[in-house]
């Protein structure tokens, strides 16, 4: 600011230097700098320019206001299914675009005429708020001991141990029922999270049919999804124990496998091979990220893909992790041809399935 316009300005709105700023405590090596002395702003000195100031923050909030109008207008007068094809962000739904424009604005508008007003026309006076001590004064305080002094002398708690002591007992124990309660987010799994419904020799049904399956009904390039036999009897929606029913999903998520028929040569790993039979091998159909069922094959690369996060496992090669947060590969279930000349478990997992989250426990 020039010294000709200082001179114009009001007097109250010269700078004022504060007095902090020059009163150094007495033998202190670090006086208090106080505060810079107060700029006046152009609206606090030009009537002209704070009525300009003005009429950009009321600007700013009617366009607020049109934009909520604009928001509930394109609510209920765009279709929703109207797609429109926007340069470089290619094809979006109109209604969506209209609703997150209009809502945006309206909102970026309050914030940016409330920012303008307080810039500008809110007092911007520096303040100083001095600290209060927090420890009570000596009064306070020495009433507050002889108050509990009193009040322990009148209950007679000093005289009285055994009180005393069955008092200190019940409240030592008594945050032990909030303990104790913590039972209830139980029962603990153990090691159920470890096992499925498959044991050696258990026969793979085939979950669209229901009939166990021989090797020559698994093509190549199809994808078959199996269950354990019995399991569908005992825990299946139609089962005859009703109260066992509830149980289904989760039984069916940890057993559910899916079967797939390789070359033999493409396979990459000893162990899976001999995992499997003459290149039909079985895998969990849960993925191990976070247990989405997988369904996605891709038969000339041998992949399996999981539809939550595109987690890609190769199938071919162990079931390891090719593509996306999945941490570990797809359990194998170890499978042979029983006598009757249907494909079989021959243990159940050696592993974990389902998300990883377990293993970290
Ligand atoms: S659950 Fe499969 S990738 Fe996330």
């Amino acid at each position: 600011m020039s010294s000709q316009d200082k001179s114009e300005v009001p007097e109250e709105h010269l700078p004022e230097v504060h007095a902090s700023a020059h009163v150094p405590a007495e033998g202190d090596p670090f006086a208090d700098p106080g505060l810079p002395a107060h700029e006046p702003r152009v609206t606090d000195i030009d009537e002209k320019a704070a009525k300009r100031a003005e009429r950009q923050v009321a600007f700013l909030f009617v366009i607020s206001m049109l934009s909520t109008i604009g928001f509930i207008w394109a609510y209920v007068g765009i279709d929703k299914r109207r797609i429109i094809d926007i340069f470089f962000f290619g094809k979006i739904g109109a209604q969506n675009l209209a609703l997150g424009g209009f809502l945006g604005l309206a909102l970026f508008c309050i914030g940016a005429g409330a920012i303008h007003w307080a810039r500008t026309l809110m007092t911007d006076e520096e303040i100083v708020q001095e600290r209060h001590e927090f420890t009570s004064d000596p009064e306070t305080r020495e009433y507050a001991i002889r108050e509990f002094t009193q009040g322990a002398a009148d209950s007679v708690i000093g005289r009285r141990p055994l009180i005393r002591r069955t008092m200190i007992g019940a409240m030592a124990l008594v945050p032990l029922s909030g303990v104790v309660l913590l039972r209830d987010l139980g029962p603990l799994p153990g090691t159920k999270l470890r096992h499925t419904d498959w044991k050696p020799g258990v026969e793979l049904i085939n979950e669209a049919t229901g009939l166990p399956i021989k090797p020559d009904d698994i093509v190549k390039g199809s994808l078959t999804m199996v269950l354990p036999d019995g399991l569908v009897e005992k825990y299946g929606p139609a089962g005859q124990k009703e109260e066992l029913s509830h149980g289904w999903l989760e039984k069916a998520g940890m057993s559910a496998v899916l079967v797939v028929r390789l070359e033999p040569e493409d396979i990459k790993s000893k162990k899976e091979l001999a995992w499997g039979y003459e290149g039909i091998v079985a895998y969990s159909k849960i993925c191990t990220h976070v247990g989405c069922p997988i369904g996605l094959y891709e038969q000339q690369t041998h992949h399996l893909l999981c539809p939550c996060h595109q987690s890609t496992f190769d199938l071919a090669d162990d079931g390891k992790v090719v593509f996306g947060p999945a941490a570990r590969s797809l359990p194998q279930l170890k499978i042979h041809v029983n006598e009757a000349g249907n494909l079989a478990a021959t243990q159940d997992f050696t592993e974990p399935v389902g998300a990883s989250f377990w293993e970290r426990g």
